[in-house]
């Protein structure tokens, strides 16, 4: 029904991010740190979230406004009952040139051994595994669940085998915990069909205690990295993609290096955010959502919610990596800044 939408500094709007669970089996210290992601810690109420084709009937209409890429993530997303119902239901969308859509997935692995096929047979196009160290005492410290390297490698394998392909491999990367891992992770990926990417410790959240000085620089890892194994720069392969690639001068294949803090990429972002309990995010700090799930279960209309989409991708002006200041750690960090577990990263 609607034509090609821009934000209020000119981005298009392609990307659809689902967070469909606010639960994980890990407690990432970046992410879900124990401490507070304890077992009183209060989980969204099942009735809370949005239903199987809640979530697929606002997915259409974001497609119907320009989305051809849609990202399911948690928490965990497959620990989502039945996560393979919804990608079948998401992948029958097609965009209005009918066009199938992008749909991937961004998970911690600890599952995926078990379910790749079935994502698979489903429709899921690609997925995304997080994995921070290839030792098994850096990895423990950083998923803090006891969880085996080995398990999620086997994930990864899995994954590649069913055909979910090109699987990327995410590696947070906290300074003092996991960075002497990265060049052994390069050294282990490259060659490999596994695209590795090196991400920016981010101030997301307000529970992380993040801290500037636990980021390092993507500047300094690839620094590491060519010191050992020549690195040159790759062309992106769309606007606004979060990580710039690099291939090995000697041919082994291409890593990426997400730059939120150092080298913000808010310019071309086309990203929206899609909460467990139905709320749109335009930006992965905001600090509020807009309420889609009310209007869906106040019976509007598909011509309604639309509108109300398009309205609020319209006056979009966030841009926050870009006027993040050195003093979002300590006393002046937003209370309220939703956790990455819940708004899904
Ligand atoms: P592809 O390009 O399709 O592989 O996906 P992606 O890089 O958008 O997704 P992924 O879930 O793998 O995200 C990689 C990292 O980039 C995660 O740490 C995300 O939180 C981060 N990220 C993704 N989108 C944004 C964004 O819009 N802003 C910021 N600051 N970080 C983002
Ligand atoms: N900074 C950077 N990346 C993070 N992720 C989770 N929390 C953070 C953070 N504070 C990563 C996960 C996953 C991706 C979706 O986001 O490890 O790979
Ligand atoms: Fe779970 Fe991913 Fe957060 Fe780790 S980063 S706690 S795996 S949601
Ligand atoms: Fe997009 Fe916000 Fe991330 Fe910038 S900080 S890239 S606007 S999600």
């Amino acid at each position: 029904p609607t034509g090609l939408l821009a934000d209020a500094l000119g981005r298009p709007l392609h990307d659809l991010r689902i967070s469909v669970t606010d639960r994980c089996n890990f407690r990432c210290v970046y992410c879900m740190p124990k401490e507070v992601f304890d077992k009183d810690y209060a989980y969204l109420p099942h009735a809370s979230l949005l239903s199987f084709e809640e979530i697929t009937r606002v997915a259409s209409l974001f497609v119907a406004h320009g989305v051809e890429k849609l990202r399911l993530t948690g928490g965990e997303p497959l620990l989502r009952k039945n996560l393979e119902r919804l990608v079948g239901m998401l992948s029958a969308l097609r965009t209005p040139g009918g066009k199938a859509l992008d749909i991937t997935l961004t998970t911690n692995g600890s599952l995926l051994a078990k379910k790749a096929q079935s994502l698979k047979d489903a429709g899921l196009n690609r997925v995304t595994v997080s994995l921070d160290a290839l030792d098994d005492a850096t990895f423990k410290r950083m998923n803090d669940v006891d969880f085996a390297v080995a398990d999620v490698l086997a994930g990864i394998d899995a994954a590649h085998a069913a055909g979910l392909g090109p699987i990327k491999v995410n590696m947070v990367v906290k300074a003092g915990m996991n960075d002497q891992e990265i060049v052994p992770m390069a050294r282990h990926f490259k060659g490999s069909p596994y695209i590795l990417r090196f991400i920016e410790y981010m101030d997301v959240g307000a529970s992380n205690g993040w801290n500037l000085a636990e980021v390092i620089p993507s500047a300094e890892v690839a620094r590491r990295i060519s010191a050992e194994m020549p690195l040159l720069p790759l062309q992106a392969n769309y606007n606004g993609e979060t990580a710039a690639r690099w291939r090995y001068a000697d041919g082994g294949g291409e890593i990426g290096l997400i730059s939120s803090v150092t080298q913000a990429f808010c310019k071309d972002c086309s990203r929206a955010r899609l909460s467990t309990e139905g709320k749109l995010f335009t930006c992965l700090f905001a600090t509020r959502g807009h309420d889609l799930r009310a209007l869906l279960r106040d019976g509007r209309s598909d011509a309604e919610i639309s509108a109300a989409i398009g309205a609020l991708w319209q006056v979009r002006a966030d841009r926050y990596s870009e006027t993040r200041t050195m003093n979002t750690s300590g006393k002046e960090r937003p209370e309220k800044r939703v956790e990455m577990s819940y708004i899904g990263g």
